[in-house]
């Protein structure tokens, strides 16, 4: 394999037409699309004409006439037909953080008597801060950290209420048998709740094959919605009159401007909305939505997969000095390789510095994204070939 090798690849790549549609830097290895996605052309005309004509002419007018009011539900529908949810089970709303605090609040709620919130050693911390935040408000309250092997067993626990998992892990891109988790959740009687955040865009999610319960996901990664792109939010459709959201506000309120003094949950997973929708956010992630919706997610996945697979091979051969810390079996791994180097952060920086850019995580990984719309072959080869340069050959 060589970089003509590569450039081959790219031509025969049918996915290689979508590129196009990314504004992104000549020049630049951009392999960090697994934090925050590059930005569709379409984006800035987009948002600028909402800023412009719905809200400097429209002005409050907007709300009913250009679907301000919709479009976190039409949005949503957007997001379910990504994610295997029906029209219906999916709204946009607040960051993924914020409706973890939501759902593992409605999760323990639909299982009244029980008190854990059940999760893995070394998820995403910030999903432990969520849910150590609702145990601190929440007397009696527990969660419970385990490794990861011994999830089935902990399942089994009678007092576990809401097992929270992030699908893929942010660290090492590991993805989890996300069906078979549910089965035996459920087989328990456990809710369960997934951060998708690593997962759309990326990896098939199928959430009502898994027979998934509650969920939630950035869009700003791999759905390339923009900085800050607001989060969806899933509540299988069996749930979503018995499931309550804690924050509540006027948006999730069954008549918003009826102001009653009284609250009354929407109808649907609407409920799980508080305040007002960001709506020059949603524009631009709706941008990232419609690109995506034409899209066919399994020639993706094979890109992601020959993306991923193409990397360790060339790392193994030209710097095995840094250690895959990605599942080796594509199956079974998100669109991210992760190496562990000891000179990890200053390695990813002289790798920007040569215009290619991932991220590092403490203490030692360097982690690499690849973005099936807008990543190329050749990029894989360059990637490598500075990072050899930067680390070293050799054993
Ligand atoms: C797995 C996971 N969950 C949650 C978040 C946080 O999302 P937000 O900042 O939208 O709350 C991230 C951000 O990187 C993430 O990777």
């Amino acid at each position: 394999m060589d970089r003509a090798d590569c450039l081959d690849l790219d031509r025969l790549d049918p996915l290689a037409v979508l590129r196009d549609q990314f504004k992104l830097e000549e020049g630049l290895v951009y392999l960090d699309g697994n934090s925050l996605g590059a930005m569709p052309r379409v984006t800035p005309r987009r948002v600028a004409e909402l800023v412009e004509r719905e809200w400097g002419r429209g002005l409050i007018r907007s709300w009913t006439d250009a679907g301000w009011l919709e479009a976190p539900q039409r949005l949503g529908d957007k997001v379910a037909r990504l994610i295997g949810a029906a029209p219906g089970e999916v709204t946009i709303a607040d960051s993924t953080t914020v409706n973890l605090h939501k759902l593992i609040g409605a999760g323990l709620d639909l299982r009244p008597g029980r008190r854990v919130i059940l999760t893995e050693k070394g998820t995403f911390p910030n999903d432990m801060y969520a849910a150590g935040g609702v145990v601190a408000q929440l007397p009696g309250t527990e969660l419970r950290v385990v490794d990861r092997d011994d999830l089935p067993a902990a399942l089994e626990q009678e007092d576990v209420a809401v097992l929270l998992l992030t699908h893929v892990d942010y660290l090492t891109g590991y993805i989890h048998d996300a069906a078979a988790l549910t089965e035996a959740a459920h087989a328990s009687g456990v809710v369960t709740l997934w951060d998708l955040s690593h997962s759309a865009g990326a990896v098939p999610v199928d959430l009502g094959a898994w027979g998934a319960d509650l969920a939630t996901g950035c869009t700003y990664k791999y759905l390339c919605g923009g900085p800050g792109s607001p989060a969806y939010l899933y509540v299988a459709a069996h749930l979503q009159d018995e499931a309550r959201s804690p924050l509540r506000g006027w948006f999730g309120h069954a008549e918003p401007f009826g102001f009653a003094a009284e609250y009354e949950p929407a109808p649907g997973v609407r409920r799980f909305l508080a305040g007002t929708p960001p709506m020059l956010a949603l524009a631009g992630l709706e941008c990232a939505l419609d690109l995506w919706l034409e899209v066919d997610l399994g020639a993706a996945r094979r890109k992601s997969m020959a993306l991923t697979d193409l990397f360790i091979e060339l790392v193994q051969a030209r710097s095995p000095r840094a250690e895959v810390l990605s599942p080796r079996d594509s199956e079974r791994r998100g669109s991210q390789v992760s190496l562990r180097h000891a000179g990890a952060e200053g390695a990813m920086q002289a790798m920007a510095d040569r215009g290619v850019v991932g991220d590092f995580r403490p203490p030692d990984v360097m982690r690499f994204g690849f973005a099936a719309l807008y990543t190329r072959f050749a990029d894989v080869w360059d990637a490598v070939d500075v990072l050899v340069d930067v680390i070293g050959a050799g054993g």
